[in-house]
């Protein structure tokens, strides 16, 4: 998630967008930049790289030009194009206005291709890859007139609300015009926006970490709004120019625990993110009722001449990899299958032209999956790897990549980037689906949708967090804890296992509950607390009536049962000691709601044990050595 920083008041301007910036480099990034109205002009300056680039920089440039008392700033985390110099923002505008326009951007403009080709028809070439520079050219027209609406001339609100209306996606948009040096105009749409109110200065920025040391008075600014702030003040209204009541409030946090959100660990913060993380992984995947990938430099025909699928992957990825093979097999009826990468090119896997290997990697530096997609590319298979970091080793030497969206993941424990996972195999298997013709494109039209929809079951699963604490305080003292699930609840079980081993260092183990008679319910003792992830009774009958016996089986033999059930699933009731509701939702994507309450139940026992949850023993956030 990038970082953004607006100031204008009485203090000098570049001292307080970079001690922002600095503030809000736990937001992780890859490049970082500053633009500050100057004798009527813009001064701007940006660097790849940490902010220590950008502040030498400045110092080999001088900062004679950076002494006005109102600016902007941001750190970008990479989506559209690599992490470079050019692309770095503030991003400024062209012919139309001199680059007198300036524009920090965070989230992802769908639709910037579209309005790309607009500008060039006008003969305004964009300089960068990034879906950002387009809003600059786009606020720079409107502002000198030059748009459909010419009553836009000379007024930067009515300006960046015109741009703003225009505009597909998630994104606010911060703009600074070289005519205007004491205004600061900025759109907010499914992307964080605050304002900090001083005295005699006033703050725009992506969280309060950002300004808190200025001031605790705060504005948090909804969806489809545009804020204008002067040192004096702000104004607030929608993307039509209708006045708009917002309210302030105080913030109460300290740094520490601002920059998580106000909880005490990020992983507290990143579970928390996962609705958004699981949105911004599908945005922009559907367009006019096609599945489209990242960076697909796979063609149709490439999917059509897959004959096997085989994905790789470690850890959490290799769960969500293992949700993949469920989906994948459904929807195309391609064989699908999977390896722990660091055995995966050891077993000597028959690989050839038409297999298409899935590499899965948050941190895309994994030095297993590394070496098992450079084996797979050995054996002349394409590599499709899904990412959450642009630019990093797994994607640069794979064939195609669908980035997740899930921004930097701080806790070393994976959270949100294993739901941003899951989603993110699923838009591989409906593309797949798509090309290969074994879904019609209504259907797959249907499945994307549901897909979308997953966000707000898992909305939902975020307001009873309380109840997975209280769970995870029950079963804190346990010596061990066993995971049972069927089907997509196997991969869950995984999960849920993996979150407690690695958090709460307790020995955790999963089982397809159906190999339970086979050796494991050996294992079940009084008191033995066994977390059962159930599937809906609407889904596969079969599946929710074994599972049943299963936990009648551990019952009878004095297991402590957890269940997690979908709502109103009355059968489970007099077996469950414990029943933990989840909110219905359609088979395959149950795990992007089942997995939430076992990673809190993990973080609470961990806290409970007096562990840090964000840096457990041991581990290291990307395992660079195989
Ligand atoms: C997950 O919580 C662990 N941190 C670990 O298993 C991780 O998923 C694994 O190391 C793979 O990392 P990657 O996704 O960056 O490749």
């Amino acid at each position: 998630m990038c970082g953004i920083v607006g100031y204008v008041g009485h203090r000098p301007a570049l001292d307080v967008v970079l001690a922002g910036l600095r503030r809000l480099e736990y937001r992780g990034y890859d490049s970082a930049g500053v633009a500050l109205p100057h004798s009527g002009g813009l001064a701007v300056e940006r660097k790849a790289g940490a902010l220590v680039n950008l502040e030498q920089r400045l110092d080999e440039i001088g900062r004679d030009t950076f002494t006005g008392t109102a600016g902007i700033g941001h750190t970008r985390w990479a989506t559209h194009g690599p992490p470079t110099d050019r692309n770095a923002h503030p991003h400024r505008s062209g012919p139309a206005d001199a680059g007198k326009t300036a524009v920090v951007h965070n989230g992802i403009i769908e639709n910037y291709l579209p309005l790309r080709a607009e500008l060039e028809a006008l003969d305004i070439w964009a300089e960068s890859d990034t879906d950002t520079e387009i809003a600059a050219h786009l606020v720079a027209l409107a502002y000198a007139g030059r748009a459909a609406d010419p009553s836009t001339k000379g007024d930067l609100p009515a300006s960046v609300r015109s741009v703003a209306l225009r505009l597909e996606g998630a994104f606010t948009l911060v703009v600074t015009h070289a005519d205007e040096p004491d205004t600061i105009v900025a759109a907010r749409r499914s992307s964080p926006l605050v304002l900090g109110l001083g005295e005699g200065e006033t703050f725009l920025a992506s969280d309060v970490a950002a300004f808190i040391e200025f001031t605790r008075n705060a504005v948090e600014l909804g969806q489809d709004q545009v804020v204008t702030i002067t040192r004096d003040g702000y104004d607030v209204t929608d993307f039509r120019g209708e006045p708009v009541a917002v309210s302030p409030f105080e913030v109460t946090w300290d740094l520490a625990a601002a920059e998580k959100g106000g909880h005490d660990y990020f992983m507290l913060k990143e579970i928390e993110e996962q609705p958004t993380a699981i949105a911004d992984t599908l945005r922009g995947h559907l367009v006019d009722g096609r599945i489209v990938l990242d960076e697909q430099r796979l063609t149709d025909q490439d999917l059509r001449d897959v004959d096997k699928v085989f994905v790789v992957a470690c850890g959490t990825a290799y769960h969500s990899g293992l949700l993949a093979k469920y989906a994948i097999e459904h929807w195309t009826r391609l064989p699908v299958e999977i390896e722990v990468a660091s055995e995966f090119r050891y077993r000597d896997p028959v690989l050839d032209r038409s297999t298409l290997v899935v590499a899965i990697s948050q941190s895309g530096e994994t030095a297993d999956t590394l070496e098992a997609l450079r084996h797979a590319k050995d054996q002349k298979a394409r590599v499709l790897a899904i990412c959450n970091t642009n630019g990093a080793q797994i994607p640069r030497e794979s064939d195609a990549v669908i980035y997740t969206h899930a921004g930097p993941e701080i806790g070393v424990a994976a959270t949100k980037t294993f739901t941003a996972q899951v989603a993110a195999n699923y838009l591989v298997g409906l593309a797949l689906a798509q090309a290969r013709g074994t879904k019609y494109p209504d259907e797959v039209v249907r499945e994307f949708h549901e897909l979308e929809a997953a966000p707000k079951a898992v909305e939902t699963v975020l307001e009873s967090l309380g109840e997975a604490r209280a769970l995870g305080q029950l079963l804190a003292d346990s010596k061990a804890v066993l995971f049972l699930g069927r089907h997509v609840g196997y991969p869950v079980a995984l999960e849920g296992a993996l979150k407690l081993k690695e958090l709460a260092y307790m020995h955790a183990e999963a089982f397809a509950a159906g190999e339970l008679k086979h050796g494991p319910i050996a294992l079940i003792e009084p008191g033995l607390p066994v977390i059962v992830v159930m599937p809906s009774p609407k889904g596969r009958a079969v599946l929710h009536s074994k599972l049943l016996s299963n936990i009648q089986e551990i019952k009878a033999r004095g297991a402590r049962t957890v269940v997690l059930a979908e709502a109103g699933d009355e059968t489970v009731k007099p077996f469950a000691d414990h029943l933990f509701e989840l909110p219905p939702i359609s088979t395959l994507l149950q795990p992007l709601v089942a997995t939430v309450p076992l990673q809190v139940i993990a973080a609470e026992i961990a806290r409970a044990r007096g562990y840090d949850v964000d840096k457990p023993r041991n581990l290291a956030k990307s395992v660079t050595v195989e």
